[in-house]
């Protein structure tokens, strides 16, 4: 255990699979007390008690990012339980464990479109709201948002998580300028396709091995290659920068 996090508190949205559970215990290992946050409350239960079992500090939190009276409640618990937040992630989203249906931008459910902006960009600024009071009396915290790789070069058939990815750099930019003053970084990590699933069957593998050949470093992607960077940023070695994008791909997309 190192530790980098000592003494910090962060929150984790979507903390209950996929790479938001890797964040949350490389977070964890590096110190930090973390809140699984998650929408899934028997996923993040789990993960809590893993994580406590091993000597960490971790609290499940039911959370819908979508509704602000859960996120305000998910604050309140991370304060009460653990004193303070200085770190928020929002990784929550609709993409593969609350599936999105991969369709032509034509044929995409208006239902579906709506669901995935109020979970992927209005839950970032639901969270973000909720944690700002805390961090702003603190005059400290570090918000790192979770866009994707998609959003900068595009990806057929799911035109709705494309700009849902998008509208988070833009989101990063702006909430950056406007707590910069009260000590607080916001930045934002793009992830490549990644191979997150639980249980991938070989079509997944097949799918997300596909996306290596487009890289620098030609191999697949795994949660593990994006924690560098979040510690980074979770990190006081980060505290003069914000409003940026790191690019997390194996050099896929270079701009
Ligand atoms: N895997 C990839 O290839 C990849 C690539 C680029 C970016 N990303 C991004 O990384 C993040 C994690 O993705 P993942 O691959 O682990 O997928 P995932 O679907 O497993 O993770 C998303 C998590 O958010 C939770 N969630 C969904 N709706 C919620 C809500 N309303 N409130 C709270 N939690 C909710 C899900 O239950 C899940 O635990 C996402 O933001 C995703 O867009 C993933």
């Amino acid at each position: 255990m190192s530790s980098t996090l000592k003494g910090r508190v962060a929150i984790v949205t979507g903390a209950g699979h996929g790479i938001g559970k890797a964040y949350a215990r490389r977070l964890a290992e590096e110190g930090a007390s973390v809140v699984i946050a998650e929408i899934d409350a028997e996923a993040a239960e789990l993960v809590a008690k893993e994580l406590n079992a091993e000597g960490f500090r971790a609290l499940a939190v039911h959370t819908d990012v979508t509704i602000p009276q859960s996120t305000m409640e998910m604050a309140r618990l991370a304060v009460e339980t653990f004193g303070r937040i200085d770190i928020l992630v929002n990784n929550a989203a609709i993409f593969i464990s609350v599936p999105m249906s991969r369709a032509p931008f034509d044929e995409i459910d208006p239902g579906e479109w709506d669901r995935m902006m109020a979970v992927n960009v209005k839950g970032a600024w639901l969270s973000s709201c909720a944690v700002a009071p805390y961090m702003r009396k603190q005059a400290y915290g570090k918000i790192i948002n979770i866009s994707s790789g998609t959003a900068l070069k595009g990806s057929d058939n799911r035109i709705h998580y494309v700009a849902s990815k998008a509208a988070i750099l833009g989101f990063t930019k702006t909430l950056a300028n406007e707590l910069g003053k009260a000590g607080v970084c916001v930045n934002c990590i793009a992830p490549g396709s990644t191979l997150s699933e639980e249980n991938p069957d070989e079509a997944i593998i097949k799918r997300r091995t596909a996306a290596s050949s487009a890289r620098a470093i030609p191999r697949l992607q795994t949660p593990e290659d994006m924690l560098g960077a979040v510690v980074f940023f979770a990190s006081a070695d980060s505290d003069f920068i914000t409003g940026q994008t790191l690019v997390v791909d194996g050099g896929s997309c270079m701009h």
